[in-house]
């Protein structure tokens, strides 16, 4: 049996070959993604990629499960990843632990993502110690948005970036196998990955990181727009429309079903 990628073996990481990572939310586009990934991460961000919400705040743990389990069953390979939403672990370390022993359970995944620094510092031991990998999640973190101001590169100004800094040196020293560092300044985001000797996972972050993910939805172009720090491998929006609509055509004309189509 093919064995998975294993949360030491990422942790081990630092500093050498980049760890290649994306989401995924479904079975078919994890099992494509398997082959290629070192871990897939099944973000909460499916709540705004695939559930038409504003933000990621709404996403309930269940959701997270029933996707968690799709990729799990699809990929043989890779480390699989869910996030922890929001309202499931922030309270406390009790908390935490419950819902997150409940998501490796129900799922089968290798590890749980949680966002905060600093003051996550206490759950990740708290989770690390009784069993459960920890990736963490700094700079912009967002199921904090209401409290940010909506979604803002972190580190535009200087006088933040001990704050950053420190953020990541905790989670680290918690625990934590790897932390996503997403949308701050690169030279942030370079000093923070000098600090930790775990692998950071950047997403608008720096090409000096230790790895990188984009949402996968984003990179294949199935979304019109995409921030800045997505570059589109695809161009998966139009090609879904241009075949809607010659389908529409088709069956309107009765070109479809065609002759290939039907049983005689
Ligand atoms: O939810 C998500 O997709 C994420 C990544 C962007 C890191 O947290
Ligand atoms: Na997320």
């Amino acid at each position: 049996p093919i064995r998975r990628t294993t949360t030491p073996q990422i942790r081990a990481r630092k500093g050498g070959d980049p760890i290649v990572s994306l989401t995924s939310y479904h079975a078919h586009t994890a099992a494509i993604v398997d082959k290629y990934a070192d871990f897939i991460l099944v973000g909460d961000s499916l709540g705004m990629v695939m559930h038409g919400m504003d933000s990621t705040v709404g996403v309930p743990l269940d959701l997270m499960i029933m996707h968690g389990r799709a990729v799990v069953r699809g990929t043989k390979r890779a480390l699989i990843v869910v996030d922890m939403p929001f309202g499931s672990y922030e309270e406390s370390p009790n908390m935490a632990f419950r819902n997150a022993a409940t998501v490796m359970k129900e799922t089968g995944c290798g590890a749980i993502k949680l966002e905060g620094g600093a003051r996550m510092a206490e759950t990740i031991h708290f989770l690390v110690q009784r069993g459960i990998p920890v990736m963490a999640h700094i700079g912009l973190t967002p199921q904090s948005s209401h409290v940010m101001g909506g979604f803002k590169t972190q580190g535009r100004d200087e006088d933040t970036w001990d704050a950053h800094i420190a953020d990541a040196v905790a989670v680290a020293q918690a625990g934590a196998f790897a932390v996503v560092v997403e949308g701050v300044v690169e030279p942030l985001a370079d000093k923070i990955t000098a600090a930790v000797e775990i692998p950071t996972i950047g997403i608008g972050a720096s090409r000096n990181c230790d790895g990188q993910i984009l949402v996968l939805e984003d990179m294949l172009g199935l979304n019109p727009w995409v921030p800045k720090f997505v570059k589109k491998y695809g161009a998966l929006g139009p090609m879904i429309e241009q075949a809607v609509s010659d389908y529409a055509g088709e069956v309107r004309d009765r070109s479809f079903p065609g002759d290939d189509q039907v049983y005689r």
